[in-house]
């Protein structure tokens, strides 16, 4: 026994000390199994980041875009078609004015906020059944004796209402009701100040001068838009206007 040692360390002082210092590391079969699972997990990670973080984002925007594309397509006289509101989404905010649930609080707040400024906002119409718009496009067009490429300039064919979703208003200004669905309503303090601040309740003028839909300018027309709901329904609108701009 103490020969074998013995010879063992004659041995290992006959190897050169590089030799010696610099053995030559294995990797235990435990230790090669927990690396292949760190490379497996690392691998599943990365899958799952590209794919939710890179290839969905990108797919959901290419369905998107698809949609807002087709519904484009199916535009009529240049208005887009919007579905009705179910009936448990509106809310009274007047007698016989109804408006998406959705929007009552910035109303009231903007109406309110207003008020501090010494503006008065006169609220004129909201929510429109399908039923109702085919009543207003279809009688006024009769009585006014308008073919329905006129008519569709000031007034939507049912179906194609901003105001059947429930997220249209259309404002005045309580000290000059004269101006109440007219042009001149753009001079009154009150669209002076939604010109100024309805951002910020989170509504836009859906039918500005000159708009890409070729509607004839409604300054009294205001939708909201501070839901993802509220923007997926007026995302034709808007890429209509973002692919103008480009
Ligand atoms: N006056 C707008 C265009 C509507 O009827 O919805
Ligand atoms: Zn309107």
């Amino acid at each position: 026994m103490r020969r074998a040692e013995g010879a063992r360390r004659d041995q290992n002082t006959d190897i050169p000390v590089a030799h010696r210092i610099n053995p030559i590391r294995r990797f235990s079969s435990k230790r090669l199994g927990q690396l292949a699972i760190s490379s497996v997990f690392i691998s599943i990670s990365a899958t799952v980041f590209l794919f939710y973080f890179i290839y969905k984002p990108s797919l959901i925007e290419k369905a998107a875009l698809n949609d807002a594309n087709s519904i484009r397509k199916e535009s009529l006289l240049g208005h887009y078609p919007y579905p009705e509101v179910s009936a448990d989404e509106l809310v009274m905010l007047y007698p016989g004015f109804k408006v998406h649930k959705d929007t009552l609080v910035a109303l009231k707040r903007m109406q309110a906020d207003a008020y501090q400024d010494g503006v008065e906002l006169v609220f004129l119409s909201g929510f429109r059944s399908i039923d109702l718009q085919r009543e207003i496009f279809y009688e006024n067009k009769s009585i006014r004796n308008q073919i329905a490429v006129e008519r569709s300039k000031v007034s939507a064919p049912p179906g194609y209402s901003e105001h059947s979703t429930g997220y249209a208003v259309d404002i005045g200004d309580r000290n000059m009701r004269e101006t109440d669905f007219e042009v001149s309503f753009e001079l009154t303090p009150a669209f002076k100040w939604l010109e100024k601040n309805a951002a910020k309740y989170h509504f836009v003028l859906s039918f500005p001068k000159g708009n890409v839909q070729k509607i004839s300018y409604e300054p009294w027309h205001w939708r909201y838009e501070g839901t993802v709901k509220a923007l997926k329904q007026f995302e034709p609108a808007n890429r209509s206007v973002i692919n103008h701009s480009r």
